[in-house]
């Protein structure tokens, strides 16, 4: 069995996590790969340490990328063993439990998700209740619009059969924490699974990644599964910022025009300003992990501007074009939008965030 251990600054927890591995797969041929994104904390030199010492720690560095999913899928990809299990760094996740988990897969599961909402589960290691509480209703959520059966589909502890992976793998978004969420769309209940109680622990060493923007991913995910029209959560996540942007325009231009303004003037100012907050917006949430900082933030922004120029040219030709050969107005309006936001989306994915995807 391959064990896959995503980190990010766990230097402190790494040497422990292996040792509680050893105990728990004692007559288990395993192996521990860790998939490090370069942390700058030295986790990666740590695992090195180890697997000079025993050749079981294996250890990828990434280097320029960040992100749990994308971690984890690569990990697994590069398991040798026909069974693969994910489990945290920080020892928030019960090792003792994988003996039990591989004998499902043994008895013929594909799928064993370590849960924290079945019976004899827990989930008291949650720092803050408001964890807790986001942690069920996203659950509940998730089970709700995905018809996905396990009790625990936001759970970052699972083992699954290699073979699964390899299949679902080009369908897997690398983005977001949500890996297990995504496998179980994905796979669109083709996998056997079964959960497996634990107890979800505290956090032993260093500190969590799972901030608030997570939800945004995880919100942006269950949407693409849930229209289930291969919609990438980023361009969802674009789209959304636009449609606060137009909020945004609307404000501005009610504003401007009580200041007195006139009406081409205050639609311009009000245009400038919903630029100005949807590329901080995007910036910020769809595409933090290739966040412009610093003083590329003044050329990506006119440039920006411009790629929006052209997009607003092509949403007026193209709802004209619309309108003019008899469709209804709301028709042509919601057609010129979305060739605008495709636009929109397309070029300052490549020209103002470097997409190399
Ligand atoms: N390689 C890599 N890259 N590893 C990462 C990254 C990353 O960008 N972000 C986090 N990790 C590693 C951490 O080092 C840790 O080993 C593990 O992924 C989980 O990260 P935490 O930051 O400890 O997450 P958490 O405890 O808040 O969330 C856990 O519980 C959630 C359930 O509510 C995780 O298990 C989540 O997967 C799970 O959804
Ligand atoms: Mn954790």
């Amino acid at each position: 069995m391959s064990v896959i251990v995503p980190t990010f600054n766990e230097r402190d927890n790494v040497e422990v996590l292996f040792a509680q591995l050893d105990a728990a797969l004692a007559g288990i041929a395993w192996e521990a790969i860790f998939v490090d994104d370069n942390s700058p904390d030295g986790t990666a030199e740590a695992v090195r340490a180890m697997g000079a010492r025993d050749a079981r720690a294996r250890c990828i560095r990434r280097v320029g990328r960040r992100g749990l999913a994308g971690a984890c899928i690569e990990g697994m990809l590069a398991a040798q063993a026909p069974v693969v299990a994910v489990i945290d760094a920080d020892l928030q996740h019960d090792a003792s439990v994988l003996q039990t988990m591989l004998e499902h897969v043994q008895a013929g599961a594909d799928l064993v998700v370590a849960s924290r909402y079945t019976e004899g589960g827990s989930a008291c290691g949650f720092d803050h209740q408001r964890r807790g509480w986001l942690s069920r209703t996203a659950n509940a959520l998730a089970r709700g619009l995905l018809a996905v059966t396990t009790t625990d589909p936001m759970s970052g502890f699972f083992m699954i059969r290699r073979n699964a992976v390899e299949e679902l793998a080009p369908n897997l978004s690398r983005h977001g924490f949500k890996i297990l969420l995504d496998i179980l769309a994905t796979s669109k209940g083709r996998l056997r699974s079964v959960d497996v109680p634990f107890a979800f622990g505290v956090r032993q060493a260093g500190e969590s990644k799972l901030d608030n923007r997570v939800l945004l991913d995880f919100g942006a995910l269950l949407a693409s599964k849930w229209i289930g029209a291969g919609l990438s959560p980023r361009f969802l996540c674009f789209a959304a910022v636009g449609t606060l942007g137009l909020l945004l325009h609307l404000v501005a231009l009610r504003a401007a025009l009580a200041a007195g303004v006139g009406f081409t003037n205050a639609q311009a100012i009000a245009t400038v300003c919903a630029m100005t907050s949807n590329f901080a917006m995007n910036n910020a949430l769809t595409y933090r992990d290739r966040r412009v900082r610093g003083w590329r933030v003044f050329p990506a922004l006119a440039t920006f501007y411009l790629i929006c120029g052209a997009g607003a040219v092509a949403n007026v030709g193209v709802a004209g074009w619309v309108f003019w050969s008899g469709s209804r107005w709301w028709v042509a309006g919601i057609a010129g939008s979305l060739i605008g936001a495709v636009w929109n989306y397309a070029m300052s994915n490549v020209l103002v965030w470097g997409a190399s995807e």
